[in-house]
C-alpha cells in the first residue's frame, strides 16, 4: 500500500495546491517528480460514459461503448439491494477495464416534484429507499476497487436555474427528507467521493458550505473520502477549500492553483487544511491504483444479459385485467415506434454509448409471431395521420394490440425541467384510437418519470418499463409473455394530475429562490396524510401471482433506548407461478405536538416465493426508526408512547398492523424565558410544583377561580410567563418572573 502521508510530506505547497484543481475535463493532476500519476473520473452512473475524444458534460460527444443499465428511477422499483449491488459490480468491472478511478454517481436527490428533468437519474421520493439503493450501488462498484461519487449533495431537486437557485428549507425537513439518503449511503457504504450540487442552500453555494461539507458530512456522519464539485460548481476556490471542498472539476486553470498558494501565504487558508484535502484525494487515488487490474475474461456480452435481467426486475405492472401474460397463439399487433427503437436512457451527462440494444420487436421473434405498425414518430408529438390509420387498421384485424409508448427524449433531460406530466399528443391519440377498435390493449411505457395516464381505464394492461437500459426490449417480451412475473413496485407516486403534487405551488420557485414550503410532506407523505386519491400509490405493483400476508409478530411490546425489536410476517404465494414480492414496513405515529406524516417507510424486503409456499420476512427496528429530527436539540428524538407498525404490499395496501410502545425518552429540554408558555413550562418534570406554588400566591384573576383548579391551568396553557403580570396585578412583578424563570431552568439541570 502506498504511504500517502509520506508522499504529501514531500510535496511543495505549489504541488499540493495543484492537486485540488483538475488537470482537464475528466482527469486529476499527478506529480511527475514524485511518480504520482494522473487518474480519470467520469460519468456514470447507469453505465460508463468515458469520452475518448472531445469532452462535455451534457452527453453530446462520443464515448466508448459500454452497457446501459436501467436508470435509477427504474432500479429503485426493484427494491432489491442485491440486484443493484450486482449492477454496481458490473460498473466497477468496466471502470477497471477502461482505467477509470471513480464513476460519477449515483444520484440520491429526492424527487420533490415529478417535473424535475433529472428524476430519471434519481431513485425515489422516499429517503430510506433512495439511501438504501444508493448504498447498494456504491458498495457494488467499490467492491471492484473503483470509487463512486455520490451526487448531488445536496438539495438539487430541480434543473431550472440549477446553478444559481438558492433553496430555503427548514432544518427538520432537510434532515428527514433531503439529507437522509446521503446519511444512509455514507454510513452504510462509505462512497469514496461525494459530488456537491450546483445550487445554494440558504444563500450559500453547496461547494462553499462548511456546515454541509464538513460539520454534517465528515464530523457527524464520518465520511472519509474526498469531495469534488459538480462540473462548474466552484465559485470561489479558496472559500471552497476552507469549507471542505477538496477537488474542483473540471480544471479552473493555473490561476486557481496560484490563488490557493497565495491564500496560504497570506493566512486566509491554513496549510493543514490543504494537506488534509490532498491526503484525502491521494488516499482514494491510491486505493484505486494499488488495486488496479484488468480482467481477461471481461465481456460486454455478459453484461447485456445482466442488463436484461435487471430490466425485468425493475419493471412495474400497473394494471392487468387478465390480458397478461400474452398468449403466443392468435394474432398480436405490436404498435408504436418504441417497439422498434425503444427509449431506454435519459439525456445529459448520464447518456451512454451502448454497444448493443434489443428492441421488443427483435426479441419477440423467438417467442411469438407479431405484426407491427409504427403508429407515431418517436421524437415528435405531432400526430401522423397515415401512421395512425395504419396502426388502427392493424389493431382492428388483430386479436390483441400491445402499444409501446412513453416520453420522447426531448420531454425529459438533464438541464431543464418538464412543464407538464402529459405524454405526447400523437401517442395519446394513438392509444385512444386503438382502444376504440380493439378491446384487448396493453400499453408498455418507456419514460423516466411520472406521467399522467388518462387512458388507464380504457386499456386492459399497463406495464411500466421506465428507462430500462439497452436490453429493455428483451425484458419487456420476457414479462409480456410470462417467462417471468413482473416484480417491481413504484418508488414514486403516480398522481392523478400535476395540480395534486406536493410542490405544485412552489416549483421551481421565484427567480433564484425556491422555498420548500411543503416541508416534510413529499411524495406519499403528502398524498397519504391528506388522504388524496392517486393514480397508483407508492410501493404499488402487480404480479402474475397473488400473495397472502399473515402472522405478524413483534418481538417485544415495548422499545426503550438502545433496544431493538424484530417484526416478522409470513407471506404465502397463493397463485400458481413462482414470483417475487416486495414487503414493506411503515410506521405511523399519532403523537400530538409534533407534526408527522401519516406513515413512513422504515423497512422493505424482496423475496422469491414458489407457488403455495410461505416465506417469513423479518425487519429489525431500533429507536431511530421512530424518531423525527428535533432542530432544538439538533438530534433525532422519539416521544414515548404507542406507534403503529404497518406491514403491506404498498403504501395503500396495508395488510397487517401491530402496536409497539416506546419508553424511556429523556424529556426535551425547555429553555425557559419570559416568552415560554405555561403549557411548555408544565412539560418540564417537576415544574408542576414550582408553578402551583406561584399560582397560589397570585392575586387578580388568578385569585378568583381558585389558584390550583384545572380550568385556570387549562386557560394558562398558551399564556407566556411574561403575560402573567397583566392579569395578576401587583402580586406578580419582574422579580417574580425572574425567580420563576430561574427556578424552571434550575430544575432541568
Ligand atoms: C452533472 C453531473 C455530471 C457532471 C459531469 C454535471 O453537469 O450535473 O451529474 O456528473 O456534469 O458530466
Amino acid at each position: 500500500m502506498t504511504d500517502v502521508k509520506a508522499l504529501v510530506s514531500q510535496m511543495t505547497l505549489e504541488e499540493k495546491a495543484s492537486m485540488l484543481n483538475g488537470l482537464n475535463f475528466w482527469q486529476l493532476k499527478g506529480v511527475e517528480r514524485l511518480g504520482i500519476p494522473s487518474v480519470m473520473v467520469t460519468d456514470g452512473p447507469h453505465g460508463l460514459r468515458k469520452q475518448a475524444g472531445e469532452s462535455d458534460h451534457l452527453g453530446l460527444n462520443a464515448a466508448v461503448p459500454a452497457t446501459a443499465f436501467p436508470t435509477a428511477a427504474g432500479l429503485a422499483c426493484s427494491f432489491d439491494r442485491e440486484l443493484v449491488h450486482e449492477v454496481g459490480e458490473a460498473l466497477g468491472d468496466i471502470c477497471q477495464q477502461e482505467d477509470v478511478s471513480v464513476i460519477l454517481g449515483p444520484g440520491a436527490n429526492i424527487k420533490r416534484s415529478p417535473l424535475c428533468g433529472r428524476n430519471f437519474e434519481y431513485f425515489s421520493e422516499d429517503p430510506m429507499l433512495a439511501g438504501e439503493m444508493a448504498a447498494a450501488h456504491i458498495s457494488g462498484v467499490q467492491s471492484k476497487n473503483v470509487g463512486t461519487s455520490l451526487k448531488h449533495f445536496a438539495m438539487n431537486n430541480q434543473e431550472t436555474r440549477r446553478m444559481s437557485v438558492s433553496v430555503t428549507c427548514d432544518e427538520r425537513t432537510k434532515r428527514e427528507i433531503y439529507l437522509k439518503p446521503y446519511e444512509i449511503a455514507v454510513k452504510k457504504a462509505q462512497p469514496w467521493t461525494i459530488m456537491c450540487s450546483y445550487n445554494k442552500i440558504g444563500g450559500v453555494y453547496s461547494s462553499e458550505n462548511h456546515r454541509l461539507l464538513t460539520e454534517i458530512l465528515r464530523d457527524e456522519w464520518g465520511f472519509k473520502g474526498y469531495t469534488m464539485t459538480d462540473w462548474g460548481a466552484c465559485c470561489d476556490h479558496v472559500k471552497g477549500v476552507a469549507a471542505g471542498m477538496d477537488l474542483v472539476m473540471p480544471s479552473l486553470g493555473d490561476k486557481a492553483d496560484a490563488d490557493i498558494v497565495a491564500a496560504v501565504k497570506d493566512g486566509r487558508l491554513s496549510e493543514a487544511t490543504v494537506d488534509a484535502a490532498v491526503e484525502r484525494i491521494l488516499t482514494i487515488t491510491y486505493r484505486y491504483l494499488d488495486n488496479h487490474r484488468k480482467d481477461p475474461d471481461f465481456s460486454l456480452g455478459a453484461q447485456h444479459h445482466l442488463a436484461r435481467k435487471v430490466a425485468r426486475e425493475t419493471a412495474v405492472l400497473l394494471k392487468n385485467d387478465g390480458m397478461l401474460p400474452l398468449k403466443a397463439s392468435g394474432k398480436t399487433a405490436f404498435i408504436g415506434a418504441f417497439a422498434e427503437t425503444p427509449r431506454y436512457q435519459g439525456g445529459g451527462s448520464s447518456h451512454i454509448n451502448s454497444y448493443e440494444t434489443t428492441s421488443a420487436l427483435e426479441a419477440v421473434r423467438s417467442v411469438a409471431q407479431v405484426e407491427y405498425a409504427k403508429g407515431y414518430i418517436g421524437d415528435s408529438d405531432t400526430p401522423d395521420e397515415a401512421l395512425l390509420a395504419e396502426a388502427v387498421a392493424l389493431a382492428k384485424a388483430s386479436d390483441r394490440a400491445v402499444i409501446f409508448a412513453g416520453l420522447p427524449d426531448v420531454f425529459e433531460s438533464e438541464g431543464y425541467d418538464r412543464a407538464h406530466l402529459r405524454m405526447p399528443e400523437n401517442q395519446l391519440r394513438l392509444i385512444d384510437a386503438v382502444a376504440a377498435v380493439n378491446e384487448n390493449v396493453a400499453v408498455v411505457l418507456h419514460n423516466g418519470s411520472v406521467i399522467e395516464l388518462p387512458f388507464a381505464d380504457k386499456v386492459k394492461a399497463i406495464l411500466e418499463m421506465y428507462l430500462g437500459g439497452q436490453a429493455v426490449g428483451g425484458a419487456a417480451v420476457d414479462l409480456l409473455y410470462g417467462a417471468v412475473s413482473p416484480c417491481g413496485k413504484l418508488a414514486e407516486t403516480f398522481p392523478l394530475r400535476l395540480e395534486d403534487t406536493p410542490a405544485y405551488m412552489n416549483f421551481p420557485g421565484d427567480g433564484d429562490s425556491v422555498e420548500y414550503r411543503e416541508g416534510l410532506y413529499v411524495g406519499y407523505r403528502w398524498y397519504d396524510t391528506r388522504k388524496m386519491a392517486v393514480r397508483y400509490p407508492f410501493g404499488y405493483g402487480l404480479s402474475y401471482t397473488s400473495f397472502e400476508y399473515s402472522n405478524l409478530k413483534v418481538s417485544e411490546d415495548t422499545l426503550s433506548e438502545g433496544g431493538k425489536i424484530t417484526v416478522s410476517a409470513d407471506i404465502t404465494n397463493t397463485g400458481s407461478v413462482g414470483a417475487k414480492e416486495i414487503v414493506q414496513l411503515y410506521i405511523a405515529s399519532a403523537h400530538d405536538g409534533v407534526s408527522r406524516p401519516a406513515q413512513e417507510l422504515k423497512g422493505f424486503e424482496k423475496v422469491y416465493i414458489a407457488p403455495k409456499q410461505t416465506v417469513t420476512v423479518t425487519f429489525t427496528l431500533c429507536k431511530r426508526a421512530f424518531s423525527y429530527y428535533n432542530a432544538g436539540i439538533r438530534d433525532w428524538y422519539a416521544e414515548d408512547g404507542a406507534y403503529e407498525l404497518r406491514v403491506g404490499a404498498s403504501s395503500r395496501d396495508i395488510r397487517l398492523t401491530a402496536k409497539v410502545t416506546l419508553t424511556g425518552a429523556k424529556p426535551l429540554p425547555v429553555k425557559v424565558t419570559g416568552d415560554t408558555t405555561f403549557g411548555d413550562a408544565m412539560s418540564i418534570p417537576g415544574a408542576d410544583k414550582v408553578i402551583s406554588e406561584l399560582l397560589s400566591q397570585l392575586g387578580g384573576v388568578f385569585a378568583m377561580g381558585g389558584s390550583d383548579d384545572e380550568m385556570t391551568k387549562a386557560m394558562l396553557m398558551y399564556m407566556p410567563l411574561h403575560a402573567v403580570g397583566s392579569f395578576a396585578g401587583e402580586s406578580f412583578n419582574e422579580e417574580t418572573l425572574e425567580k420563576l424563570i430561574r427556578a424552571l431552568n434550575e430544575i432541568q439541570k
